[in-house]
């Protein structure tokens, strides 16, 4: 058994577009690997198609050599893949630590349910909780704002909310759609800081991201999406050698200033 998550010829079609056809990705334990293509070009359907939001119509996704193909999103975060999206997705009138303290419940076992819901234990549990939650934000130097409510939060910030969130569920694999966008300088330094340290305490990350200089310096492997298909799959230097991908993605270029960016 490898230990991989590992999404094979995956195709899904909505309507009559192509959204992916027979893509495949790879992440391993400890590894970053991007996932980049122009807009339109499937990154998001393909972490849906690996997160359990959408069926996919063939191929085969696999966790650590399970396939887990069409299983409801909770199984599969329970089965150790976590991720955030590309539109948050998080209740505007919670605080930031009440959205990190939901992002645990993956890694609540039976018991400290039970305990959460007032039985026996439930003060040391919740504790527990509170503290590991605290970890998290602390990482993301998100403490400041952890009473505040998401609402009155920068876009930027709600987006490192639900990278809190998805990191707070301590899953193998971890994929980010777009996490950067719209953060400051500083902040997207300290994402990238984070997922350099995720990469270094073994956790699989894959990574949508605009900016190509983000890419090259987090990134070990790339995955090219172009209209669904991949089209290139190597390291980001051998993807800027790449004269197919270059002339695909600086189309994207022009669209998000993406190749060359400042990260
Ligand atoms: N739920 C959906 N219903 C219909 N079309 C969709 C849906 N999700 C994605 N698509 C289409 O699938 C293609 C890939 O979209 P997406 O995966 O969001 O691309 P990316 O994330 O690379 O920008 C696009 O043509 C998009 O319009
Ligand atoms: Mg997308």
């Amino acid at each position: 058994m490898s230990a991989a998550l590992q999404a094979f010829d995956v195709s899904i079609s909505f309507g009559g577009v192509q959204a992916l056809d027979r893509a495949s990705v790879e992440v391993t334990p400890g590894r970053v690997v991007g996932l980049i293509g122009r807009n339109g070009s499937g990154k998001s359907t393909l972490f849906n198609c690996v997160t359990g939001f959408l069926k996919p119509a063939t191929g085969r996704v696999l966790i650590d050599g399970r396939d887990v193909a069409g299983e409801a999103p909770h199984r599969i975060v329970r089965a150790g893949v976590a991720r955030t999206f590309q539109t948050p997705r998080v209740d505007l009138k919670t605080t930031v630590r009440q959205a990190v303290l939901c992002g645990l419940f993956p890694t609540v076992k039976r018991s400290l349910m039970s305990a959460l819901f007032g039985l026996a234990g439930a003060r040391a549990e919740e504790r527990e909780l509170q503290r590991r939650a605290e970890a998290v934000m602390r990482e993301l130097d998100m403490m400041p704002l952890a009473d505040i409510e998401i609402g009155k939060l920068s876009m930027g910030r709600v987006r490192m909310v639900e990278v809190a969130r998805a990191i707070a569920a301590n899953a193998t694999y971890l994929l980010l759609d777009e996490p950067a966008a719209g953060l400051s300088r500083a902040e997207q330094e300290v994402l990238a800081r984070e997922i350099r340290k995720l990469a270094g305490r073994g956790i699989g990350v894959l990574l949508v991201e605009h900016n190509f200089s983000l890419i090259r310096l987090l990134c070990d492997r790339v995955t090219v999406l172009d209209a669904g298909r991949v089209l290139f799959e190597g390291t980001p230097a051998e993807v800027e050698c790449d004269a197919q991908v270059l002339q695909v993605y600086l189309g994207a270029a022009a669209e998000t200033s993406a190749i060359g960016g400042e990260a």
